[in-house]
């Protein structure tokens, strides 16, 4: 028997033909952009103007249908760059650039850099061809040219971006990413506008945290297939819980900052506890509250006998904790400022010790009162854009130590007689490569397709925009926002930086609320909804259906 390469499934999706909505559909010369009132950043607006003289106000540009063959008779190379964590569908935005260029101009080259934006400033990249392509397609991953967290920040590096882009005769450079990597991008097109170089710059909304939207950007691409991974996962957990009644299952789930997948994943399967951290940041709750309220729900299912459940926990929890964000921020500044002294120190009981006389005395004993394992990871290395890397801490682990101490406490007072075995889960690298969803297939095709549309017409400073993501495929529209209208000034690493403003949770949105009047009912009861794997094939109301989130905001 010969070795198969390539699952079965893999090789019926490279035959999957993403949908191109109707404005694409004849390629980039059928399309004229059309600019609309000048804008203006969601905050800040005066210190962003300022940042951004050759950027900042520009309009929101959107297509109309019409003959632009200006567009056939230039040649172009554009450069593309995968940053950040992997989210699914990032080689259907390749694959879309590849073939928009290519529909325009057959001599049109797609250039790609490896290992993220390190590719550039190491001037390491590969032509993306057509039977190089061929194996990726409607793949999930970013191992076509892999991906990094590398930031371009200082003037140097800004030197040798320009120095490779100009040496490589590029006229456009495409950056697939998050909102860290999206300020770069905005950041990268002020620089060559400033500097004449004539060079676009337009970003791709990517991060399967959901996190880069607002009215223009409706869903980042990876959220709709991660997503459904994930409450795969956590249904089949709920299955478990109920047939075997014995555990309480706590899953953390990925999504550095906002809860958005732990909402779509607690609206999907509708489990007994799902925190939520924007709720704990709006209501201002400490850790012991978010534990006491826990706390309720499992002595109240232990007076039913029911000394099970499933409780879900957003990876970025901790940062949504009054205290605990004081207490993160005053460490950044703290761990940034003793940068130097804190590497000469071999143990971490010795820079914890040290780092704690460098806290006021509230955050100090706050620090000291967390169990070693979280304080040291609170202390663990931000990522090159300043974040904290949530992604290591282990939420659920203190949340289950702290019970136990608040369980045991209750047993005491005679007000709980249960049983807490617990088992723990986190649900997050392993959805950020899964086979993209018809949905994201689709939509990333699109992005992928609009950018390249958007670069020949020489636009600089845009995201790729797509929306009305809840109708079918062939009927979204397609254009351009300014990245500078998505910006605000926030504090990293110590110091105020422009960046895109994360979208979090809204407390008054339908999403929230769904689970807010909800989660009483589900608390007590055994409501779980079990949402089976992702599929690709088979009735549209199955294979192509997207986010409860998505249905709920539009
Ligand atoms: P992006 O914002 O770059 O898309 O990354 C999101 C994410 O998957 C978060 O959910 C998670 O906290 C983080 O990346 C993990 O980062 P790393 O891959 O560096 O461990």
């Amino acid at each position: 028997m010969t070795v198969k390469k390539i699952s079965e499934l893999q090789a019926q999706r490279l035959k999957f033909k993403p949908v191109l909505p109707a404005m694409l559909k004849n390629g980039p010369a059928s399309v004229m952009p059309k600019q609309g009132k000048s804008t203006e950043s969601v905050s800040d607006q005066e210190t962003l103007n300022k940042l951004f003289p050759g950027t900042y106000g520009m309009p929101v540009v959107t297509f109309s249908k019409g003959k632009n063959t200006a567009l056939a008779k230039k040649t172009s190379n554009i450069g593309v760059v995968l940053s950040g964590g992997q989210a699914p569908g990032g080689h259907n935005v390749i694959a879309g650039l590849f073939d928009a260029l290519k529909k325009a101009n057959k001599k049109n080259k797609l250039l790609g850099f490896l290992g993220g934006p390190s590719g550039i400033l190491e001037n390491k990249f590969r032509e993306i061809t057509a039977p190089f392509l061929a194996d990726y397609r409607n793949t999930g991953g970013f191992d076509i040219i892999q991906s990094g967290r590398t930031k371009i920040e200082t003037p140097e590096q800004f030197e040798q971006t320009k120095k490779t882009l100009v040496e490589n005769k590029i006229d456009a450079l495409v950056v697939i990413g998050g909102d860290d990597s999206n300020t770069n991008a905005a950041l990268l097109a002020e620089c060559f506008k400033q500097g004449g170089l004539g060079i676009s710059v337009i970003g791709v909304p990517k991060t399967i945290d959901g996190d880069l939207k607002n009215e223009h950007i409706e869903a980042s691409f990876g959220f709709d297939t991660a997503t459904k991974l994930y409450a795969e996962l956590t249904g089949n957990i709920c299955r478990d819980v109920n047939s075997a009644r014995k555990y309480w299952h706590f899953i953390r789930l990925m999504g550095r900052s906002a809860s958005h997948i732990t909402l779509e994943v607690g609206l999907k399967t509708q489990p007994n506890i799902c925190l939520i951290g924007e709720e704990a940041r709006a209501n201002k709750l400490t850790l012991f509250q978010i534990v006491d309220s826990m706390a309720d729900v499992i002595v109240k299912r232990a007076g039913n006998k029911k000394n099970f459940g499933v409780a879900l926990v957003p990876e970025g929890l901790i940062e949504f904790i009054p205290e605990m964000k004081e207490l993160i921020s005053a460490l950044n500044d703290a761990l940034a400022d003793n940068e130097t002294h804190l590497n000469a120190m071999a143990t971490i009981s010795e820079k914890k010790e040290f780092i704690c006389t460098k806290l006021n005395s509230e955050l100090s004993a706050l620090m000291k009162s967390l169990p070693d394992s979280i304080s040291s990871q609170l202390m663990l290395d931000r990522d090159p854009h300043g974040n904290v890397q949530v992604s290591q801490i282990e939420t659920e682990k203190l949340l289950i130590s702290m019970l136990k101490k608040r369980l045991s406490d209750l047993k005491k007072e005679g007000k709980y007689t249960g049983k807490f075995s617990t088992i723990t889960h986190f649900f997050g690298y392993e959805g950020r490569c899964g086979a993209p969803s018809n949905f994201d297939a689709n939509y990333t095709y699109a992005l992928g397709y609009n950018a390249a549309v958007l670069a020949l017409n020489g636009l600089t400073g845009y995201i790729s925009s797509v929306k009305k993501l809840t109708k079918p495929a062939s009927t979204w529209e397609c254009g351009g926002v300014p990245l500078t209208m998505m910006m605000n000034i926030e504090r990293r690493k110590g110091k105020e930086k422009p960046v895109i403003q994360k979208a979090l949770v809204e407390l008054e949105g339908k999403p929230f609320k769904t689970l807010a009047e909800n989660r009483e009912n589900w608390a007590m009861t055994e409501s779980y909804v079990f949402p089976g794997p992702t599929q690709y094939f088979g009735p549209s109301s199955v294979a192509d259906i997207t986010t409860i989130t998505l249905k709920l905001e539009h």
